[in-house]
């Protein structure tokens, strides 16, 4: 296993991924973590991430600096290694001249980290900071033409520094660098997959959970299905699954989970109807953050209500992935940029005083759903498109009511149709329609209508953490332009969305 020190950086998540992609095991942990906790899970390696900050300033995070004593071989990353530098003694300044973008790295020795490069090699640099003095036994194997000091090797203690990001596609050696380190220099073997993942998982959820019970809430997403069928493997019986049909699904959504979620999970379900509760709450709202909030208030009385009838409930489950977690908090608790609210994360536990188990935690979707194929999930389940917590309420921008709902999960049916009919259901990460309320003037047949606006969204991305829009057929979109101007009421027009992520986000509020 491979420990990667969480100092804040955007590129950590990738870091863990490209480690996974070796198949070598790594999790992911706070500065916070004690030297004691690292003994115990014994990595064979330790990563310390980039991060925003910079050493001198007051309130950077900081780890236990006896983590260099462990004789445990660690890699510094930017901020990681200007940390490391600067707590065995050297010294870190802000560069004379920041670096951000591509820059080239002239290799001095090609050896150890750096086995397999030779010359030079284009890196990506995104720094204010640069180290300027080196503690004794560091050696410089690599620079580039504004950073002396971009790579640092001590051979002897196994300790690396990197000012770049191997972890980026714009490093395109980046994944050697990344390789040498696991190898060659930390001794790990390629022998983690999504069975031995699953194994551990069931293992370490029967530890903390024990012979108490576990409520989790279901949205018939691959995420908390996966988590369901965990939970279930690990303890049986003891877990109670909750649905709360917030009356903000697709068309004939519920419906369908119930039946398959049924027919897939032999678990205890609870369906809770509550579409009324929701639109009242939303009722007069227009702003994005208000309306999340609401939709995450009222989930959670829900919710709550409904898991109050299950008195004997210790511990709450919850599908909570890698993205949601840190696009929604910042990794020292403060908010960095909380980009928007996501309601399944937080909240819940503290309110109802359970403990929480999130065995997904550390997984990116595409992981998600080959632990679901390793788990049997079925196909359907497993490929089903993300969909958001607070449902269609954030695709009709301004006021969410009943008739805009009506017409934007006809618009958004009968896209799906095309979508499914032609084969791009599985090709896209999401797809779907956004009511825009404003009018707009059109004719059909010899009469002028003014009618609103309905906004295709279909885009590609891995992770969701950035998104492309889909180069979709134009026969395509023709076809579903003309099955939503053809049936559904109250749309004359239809426009297709060509902004990516970032900058745009996927969803539209
Ligand atoms: P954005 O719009 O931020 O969305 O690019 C990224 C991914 O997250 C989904 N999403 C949510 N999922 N609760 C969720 O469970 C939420 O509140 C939420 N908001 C956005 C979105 O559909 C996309 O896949």
């Amino acid at each position: 296993m491979i420990l990667i020190i969480d100092f804040g950086s955007q590129y950590n998540q990738l870091i863990a991924r490209r480690v996974r992609e070796q198949r070598v095991y790594c999790r992911i942990l706070p500065p916070a973590v004690g030297v004691e906790e690292i003994q115990r899970l014994q990595p064979r390696g330790i990563i310390l991430s980039g991060g925003p900050g910079s050493i001198y300033e007051k309130n950077s995070p900081r780890a236990d600096s006896a983590v260099f004593d462990l004789g445990i071989p660690i890699l510094g990353i930017c901020y990681g290694m200007q940390f490391m530098i600067d707590a065995l003694g050297g010294e870190v300044r802000p560069a004379g001249r920041r670096e951000y973008g591509f820059a080239q790295l002239e290799i001095l020795k090609e050896k150890g980290i750096l086995k397999g490069l030779s010359g030079t090699a284009q890196c990506w640099m995104s720094h204010g900071d640069s180290v300027v003095s080196l503690p004794e036994g560091f050696d410089v194997v690599a620079r580039t033409a504004n950073t002396p000091i971009a790579v640092i090797a001590h051979e002897e203690r196994k300790l690396y520094g990197l000012q770049f990001h191997p972890e980026v596609d714009h490093t395109p050696k980046g994944k050697l660098v990344l390789k040498n380190f696991l190898f060659d220099i930390c001794g790990c073997k390629r022998t983690w997959t999504m069975k031995s993942f699953a194994q551990e998982e069931i293992v370490r959820i029967r530890e903390t959970v024990g012979s108490k019970r576990v409520i989790l809430g279901l949205s018939g997403g691959v995420d908390s299905s996966v988590t369901a069928l965990l939970i279930h493997r690990a303890v049986g019986k003891s877990l109670t699954c909750i649905f709360v049909d917030n009356g903000l699904l697709r068309k004939d959504e519920a419906k369908q989970l119930k039946e398959r979620l049924a027919r897939h999970l032999d678990v205890d379900i609870r369906y809770a109807r509550a579409g009324g509760k929701f639109l009242a709450g939303l009722k007069g709202v227009l702003d994005p953050e208000k309306k999340r909030k609401i939709i995450g208030r009222i989930f959670m009385e829900v919710f709550e209500a409904e898991a109050k009838k299950i008195p004997d409930a210790e511990f709450l489950a919850q599908g909570t992935l890698y993205p949601d977690v840190i696009e929604s908090v910042s990794a020292f608790g403060g908010p960095t940029a909380v980009i928007k609210s996501h309601h399944n994360v937080g909240g819940l536990p503290k309110r109802m005083k359970l403990k929480l188990v999130e065995p997904l935690r550390e997984l990116f979707k595409d992981e998600v759903r080959l632990l679901g194929k390793e788990l049997g999930l079925p196909e359907e389940l497993i490929w089903r498109q993300p969909f958001p917590g607070p449902g269609l309420a954030i695709r009709i921008l301004g006021e969410v009511t009943a008739r805009r709902l009506k017409i934007l999960r006809e618009a958004d049916a009968a896209l799906l149709e095309v979508i499914r009919e032609r084969g791009y259901y599985r090709k896209l990460w999401q797809s779907f329609a956004v009511l825009i309320p404003a009018k707009s003037v059109g004719v059909m047949g010899d009469g002028r209508t003014y009618e609103h606006i309905i906004a295709v969204r279909a885009v590609t991305s891995k992770d969701a953490m950035t998104a492309d829009w889909a180069r979709l057929p134009h026969d395509l979109l023709g076809a579903v332009s003309n099955r939503i101007i053809n049936e559904v009421r109250g749309v004359n027009r239809v426009v297709y969305d060509i902004s990516s992520k970032p900058p745009s986000t996927i969803e539209w509020e």
